[in-house]
């Protein structure tokens, strides 16, 4: 995503640049431990979970889960590009970018390059009747898709070549916003051919990337530019720059999934519509969102994946729930996505149901209520293991009180009693993940929460040297807890890199949505003495194997009352039971 910026020089700046006075400049720092602390600068908080290591050279927010290297902090922090971010920071260590990419030079040369493209294919589609009769089709009137800088990709291979022309320095900017892509053969050809074009535009209205959709039934039905240095898919929003363009003041955000969704909502008048590009809500899309109005109703489909994308975006949010956000739910009909509903019912039916959206309390107890029975003790008890964590994610403040009080009555416990037995619960859990002394007494604060297989990756991460400690014995390899690709994907980056630092490591997720997660595991403290790393290290592991040995076990069971076992199956059975034993 660095385009042709040698990693090398990125690595430079990252050497030379202090993150811990990088960052004490702009939110006053104090040492804490190995840390130094503040309150965090993306979410409301008043005790600080906002720490810098000055080891690993990166951040975290353990409140919000925010986190990364020093460029991210200037990216996240002043709103840049990768590329502004890395030259404020080359300037500062008193390194010259390389020659042949300025980077200031070059970023507004990409913005150049992009500007032309849309103007060519805002003419495009002038020229192609089937796409204005496609857009039509799709109620989308001409005022608007001027507005949304609409445009259409003629289905030649070579047509931003022909357009645009074929000097060297527009064909290098063509490639690096992804507009072009570049056979092994050293050919180049469009990536977006025969295609209705959506502009992406940041905050300033800069387009920074396209998303292109076929006119006929032809997979894929979306195409997106990929992540260059100026498009990160994870932190953008289709129409937030129109939306706040076209209306003085936002009430609230609703946030949908689709571009089609976001224009369809405009031309009803709905102007405050946004879409996440069909990625999952991120903690970047709601700091963003919520810098405009404290109201945000995530609008889903009806469906099963609508309920789940829900939940996961209620997740992400609670950190940044402070007094006064506001956050609702709304789910349409199944079947039904923005754009249909509004389309067939209208603006009024589409805002009745915006009032009917769930709002964030009651969404979260009823998903939870869902799936256990609160009448009975065993089911109260659940329910408030479950939710207390959740809770405790939410700033202290009114609504943390509220939610409390509300459970509180659910269950008929006092608020105080629920507080404590929700910190009894925490150390119980982990006090039941590590055995050793010395991490009884700290886990408090230390790996809750943390799954197993996440425990090995953080130590892995942290100690790549105990790469060398995992038994041959294992089946990683034949692993499927959830995340197991992420932690044999850790284990082939040790081996290829094995003197990376924390933040190097990093690097190699800049652009994908493991990020924070990396971010959060590289940080998080673990109490557990050196001593005792490796023999830590190796239990877990064990474990992890033993519930990958567990789980075939009961997949062969389902079969086997489900449809009957062959001989040979029955046999292999067999001796995995043997072999459990074996690891007990
Ligand atoms: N999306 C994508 N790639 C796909 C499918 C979807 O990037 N192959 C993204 C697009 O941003 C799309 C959003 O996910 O707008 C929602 O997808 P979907 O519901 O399938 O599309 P709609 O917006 O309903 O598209 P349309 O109404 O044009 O069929
Ligand atoms: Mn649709």
């Amino acid at each position: 995503m660095t385009g042709k910026i040698p990693k090398s020089f990125i690595e430079d700046v990252l050497n030379r640049t202090d993150i811990v006075s990088l960052i004490d400049a702009y939110v006053p720092l104090r040492k804490k431990g190995a840390n130094h602390m503040a309150c965090c600068p993306f979410h409301q908080e008043k005790t600080p979970s906002f720490s810098v290591s000055s080891q690993k050279q990166i951040y975290y927010c353990f409140g919000c889960g925010l986190g990364g290297d020093a460029i991210r902090f200037l990216m996240e922090y002043e709103h840049l590009n990768f590329m502004e971010a890395l030259e404020i920071l080359a300037k500062q260590v008193g390194l010259a970018l390389p020659q042949e990419n300025k980077t200031y030079e070059s970023s507004t040369h990409f913005y150049d390059v992009l500007n032309k493209t849309v103007q060519f294919y805002q003419q495009q589609l002038k020229n192609t009747k089937e796409a204005i009769h496609y857009l039509k089709s799709r109620g989308i009137t001409g005022v608007l898709a001027k507005e949304y800088l609409l445009g259409f990709s003629p289905s030649a291979w070579d047509n931003l070549t022909s357009a645009l022309g074929k000097d060297e320095q527009i064909t290098q900017a063509l490639l690096q916003t992804g507009l072009l892509i570049k056979k092994e053969s050293g050919h180049v050809y469009d990536r977006f051919r025969s295609r209705i074009m959506f502009p992406i535009r940041d905050v300033k209205g800069r387009v920074i990337a396209f998303g292109g959709r076929v006119l006929i039934k032809e997979e894929p039905k979306y195409l997106n530019s990929p992540e260059t240095p100026l498009f990160h898919k994870g932190r953008e929003l289709y129409g937030l720059y129109e939306a706040r363009h076209r209306s003085r003041e936002i009430p609230y955000f609703i946030v949908v999934e689709g571009y089609m969704d976001v224009l369809a909502l405009a031309q009803h008048g709905i102007s405050y519509a946004v879409g996440t590009l069909g990625t999952a809500t991120t903690a970047e899309h709601i700091v963003k969102l919520l810098k405009y109005t404290k109201k945000l109703v995530f609008c889903f489909d009806g469906d099963r994946a609508g309920r789940d994308a829900a939940w996961r975006a209620l997740q992400v949010a609670l950190p940044f729930l402070s007094d006064g956000v506001q956050l609702a739910f709304m789910f349409l009909p199944q079947e039904e996505d923005p754009d249909s509903f509004i389309r067939t019912q209208g603006k009024e039916a589409f805002l009745a149901e915006v009032k009917k959206a769930v709002s964030f309390a009651d969404f979260i107890f009823r998903h939870l209520s869902e799936s256990r029975d609160v009448s009975t003790l065993d089911g109260k008890a659940s329910l408030s293991h479950v939710i207390t964590p959740l809770i405790d994610k939410i700033p202290e403040g009114a609504l943390k009180q509220l939610m409390y009080e509300r459970l509180g009555r659910l269950l008929s416990l006092s608020t105080s009693q629920l507080r404590a037995l929700s910190k009894k619960s925490h150390v119980e859990f982990s006090a039941d993940l590590q055995k050793t002394k010395t991490a009884t007494a700290n886990s408090k604060r230390a790996m809750t929460h943390l799954t197993p297989l996440r425990l090995s990756m953080a130590l892995l991460l942290q100690y790549p040297l105990l790469r060398d400690s995992v038994p041959a014995s294992l089946h990683v390899i034949a692993w499927t807890q959830a995340e197991s690709e992420l932690f044999r994907e850790i284990l082939a980056l040790l081996s290829a890199q094995p003197d990376a630092s924390a933040a190097q490591l990093l690097r190699h997720w800049e652009d994908k949505p493991e990020y924070m997660l990396i971010s959060e595991l590289l940080m998080k403290e673990h109490f557990i003495d050196e001593s005792e790393l490796e023999k830590e290290f190796v239990q877990v592991l064990w474990r992890l194997e033993q519930q990958h040995h567990e789980s075939c076990i009961e997949k062969m069971l389902m079969k086997a009352r489900a449809q009957g076992l062959t001989s040979e199956e029955r046999l292999a059975l067999q001796r995995l039971i043997e072999g459990v034993k074996i690891i007990l």
